[in-house]
């Protein structure tokens, strides 16, 4: 994305996660901006249209979205899109190290 002066802004988008856990094989929702373009409602608006497509276009009965559990933002947006969060679902990334702060991560879903 980016904005009226043709800046990059961030990406919000989907993808199939390359790591195996409880929930794959499964396609996620993910979204990373620069820190100027937080607050404005734009990831809001950007996962809006990704989960239309995904739902409408790609038929997919289902999207997850996984952060770690101490990303408040992330997981305020995961709220305000309608994801549901299970503490059942939550789990250790395979790809971060054992011991390491951010392992432990959260896994929200929602259902088309
Ligand atoms: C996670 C991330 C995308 C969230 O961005 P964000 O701007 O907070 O998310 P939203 O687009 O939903 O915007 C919500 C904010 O915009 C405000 N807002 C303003 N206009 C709005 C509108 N028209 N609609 C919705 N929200 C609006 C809301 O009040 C809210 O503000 P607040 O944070 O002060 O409560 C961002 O923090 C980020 O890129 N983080 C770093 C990368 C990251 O952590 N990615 C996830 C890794 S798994």
């Amino acid at each position: 994305m980016v904005d009226v002066n043709g800046q990059f802004g961030g990406f919000t988008g989907l993808a199939e996660p390359k790591f195996t856990a409880h929930f794959t094989p499964c396609v996620e929702i993910g979204w990373r901006l620069r820190k100027e373009f937080w607050g404005k409602g734009i990831a809001f608006a950007a996962a809006q249209q990704a989960m239309a497509y995904a739902f409408t276009e790609l038929k997919l009965a289902e999207l997850v979205s996984f952060t770690t559990a101490i990303n408040l933002r992330s997981r305020r947006l995961m709220d305000r899109l309608g994801f549901s969060h299970d503490p059942n679902d939550d789990f250790d990334h395979p790809d971060i190290a054992a011991g390491h702060p951010l392992r432990r991560h959260v896994l929200y879903r929602v259902f088309a």
